[in-house]
């Protein structure tokens, strides 16, 4: 039997950083909002079984208006395999997203994708895929072009990582399903406890719960996260 692979796709973030009214998955470039352009790549992935989509529960309605309005238009998602509703962080998104599909089918691997990141391809999905498949874990990056330095509490500099040592994460992460489920459930068992976390992305959870070495692979320097407002100007540029 084929083993079966899922996209888990994170819209539930609010876009503090955007400062503006609207969700930034919500925006739209070219008459599209942000989130349609990763599902669409999933869906035209031949890799790609099923697709779960995470939104805030209040903001159903309007996901559901979307999908029916793009099923009239031919554009339908046919991979997309249930809605989950996220959480306050990104971690509480993920998890509620890997339960939704834990009680769904028997997955092999999972991609987690920041739906910010309208700039999805193929190539991308492949190339974390395949990451996930011979490495088990693998996240997608590329090497930091401006020098990083640590700050002390005052805005001084306290020091200077090598930059040739340095990448900056993107997504898809790529995850063995058992092997991430896993270690998000570890991760939940010490938030029970009442552990403050702070865990940004899902290779973290990883390090620190998974006892799993996370690889990895170069990504595209295109792949950008819209985050503040200028990020959008470059999104559409590069979507064109
Ligand atoms: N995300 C999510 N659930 C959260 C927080 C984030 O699903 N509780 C998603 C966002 O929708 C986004 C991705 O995770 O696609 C990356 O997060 P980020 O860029 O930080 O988005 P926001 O949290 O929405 O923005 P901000 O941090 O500026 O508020
Ligand atoms: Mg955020």
């Amino acid at each position: 039997m084929k083993k079966k692979s899922l996209a888990l796709v994170l819209a539930a973030g609010s876009g503090s950083r955007m400062n503006a009214r609207e969700k930034k998955q919500y925006m739209e470039i070219y008459g599209r909002p942000v989130f349609y352009y990763s599902l669409a790549a999933f869906e035209h992935c031949r890799e790609i079984d099923d697709v779960i989509l995470v939104i805030p529960e209040e903001d159903e309605k309007q996901v559901r208006e979307y999908l029916e309005k793009w099923s009239k238009e031919g554009l339908g998602l046919s991979k997309l395999k249930a809605i989950a509703w996220g959480g306050k962080e990104r971690y509480d998104s993920v998890y509620s997203g890997l339960q939704t599909a834990a009680g769904m089918e028997k997955y092999a691997y999972v991609l987690i994708h920041d739906s910010a990141r309208p700039m999805l391809n193929e190539t991308m999905i492949q190339t974390a895929l395949k990451g996930a498949v011979e490495y088990r874990a693998c996240v997608l990056g590329v090497p930091v072009k401006d020098t990083i330095k640590i700050l002390d509490q005052e805005n001084y500099v306290s020091a200077t990582p090598v930059r040739s040592s340095l990448w900056a994460m993107q997504t898809p992460q790529a995850f063995e399903f058992p092997l991430i489920l896993g270690a998000y459930q570890a991760l939940f068992q010490e938030k029970q406890q009442g552990k403050q976390l702070n865990i940004t992305d899902d290779a973290m959870v990883l390090e620190y719960y998974g006892g799993e070495k996370v690889k990895i692979l170069e990504g595209d320097y295109r792949n950008i996260k819209i985050t503040t407002p200028e990020d959008l100007i470059l999104a559409e540029l590069y979507l064109k």
